[in-house]
């Protein structure tokens, strides 16, 4: 999903902890499918495949698909469900005019290069292909990310690594693809509270795990810190936890 080179402060992927604790983010994906509108026979990019199962799910539809992840756990359990799945660098993208149509559900905001993502797209869409995408817009997981910072501000942390993510408006984003030559359909930002069937520490763990890992024997502790913290906006009375989700969803043309 990220797509850089790896620091000791990036994220790794398990495809089965995914699986486990973020099994909502495929599923949550019947309303970016249907802005996709795939076709039987047109070949399309899945920008961010993770373990695979939206790419799977094109193929059932008659849709060629390639995926790429930049991560080697994900493209192994794409490919092991059927799926072209590439290790691919997504702000190093390498095709060129191939596609129909570039797709891509809740990666996008881990590719902080949004300009080198965009140029890649544009050059693997054929003209008159069309970008479909949904990801992580202005605002999304606010709350989360201060409680993260208010904790490593009180235990002398690098705060600047709570959020490694790129969450644009719709004014940023559309203007960004604008100045790439594409014509933007359709874009809104909104809300999407998001259940966490497995909890906060978990997401945490899971979405954040370099933020804690900085406190060595204390991160355990920071991490309760900040589940403590947000309890009171985001776990209701029967113990059920909500993300504070916002998402951004686009979807432009190559004239
Ligand atoms: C998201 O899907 O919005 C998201 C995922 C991981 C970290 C932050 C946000």
């Amino acid at each position: 999903m990220s797509a850089k080179l790896r620091t000791a402060h990036d994220q790794d992927w398990s495809a089965s902890s995914y699986q486990t604790h973020a099994r909502f983010v495929s599923d949550l994906s019947v309303a970016v499918m249907e802005w996709l509108a795939p076709r039987p026979g047109e070949r399309i990019l899945d920008l961010g495949c993770g373990d695979g199962v939206i790419a799977e799910d094109l193929m059932a539809r008659g849709v060629d698909v390639i995926g790429v992840d930049s991560s080697p756990d994900f493209v192994t359990a794409a490919q092991a469900r059927g799926v072209d799945a590439r290790l691919m660098d997504g702000q190093r993208l390498t095709f060129d005019s191939e596609f129909d149509a570039v797709f891509s559900n809740a990666a996008l905001h881990w590719m902080t290069d949004a300009a080198a993502v965009t140029t890649g797209v544009w050059r693997a869409l054929r003209p008159g292909g069309r970008f479909v995408a949904e990801f992580g817009g202005h605002g999304n997981v606010a709350a989360i990310v201060t409680a993260m910072r208010a904790v490593g501000l009180r235990r002398g942390g690098d705060i600047t690594i709570a959020a490694p993510w790129y969450f644009p408006s719709p004014e940023i984003y559309g203007a960004l693809l604008a100045s790439h030559g594409f014509g933007l359909r359709r874009i809104g930002l909104f809300p999407r509270p998001t259940d966490l069937p497995t909890g906060m520490a978990e997401w945490l763990k899971l979405f954040r795990a370099p933020f804690f890992a900085q406190f060595g024997p204390q991160a355990d502790d920071a991490l309760h810190e900040t589940v403590e913290l947000l309890r009171p906006a985001l776990c209701d009375g029967n113990s059920k936890w909500t993300a504070d989700y916002v998402r951004l969803r686009v979807e432009a043309v190559k004239p």
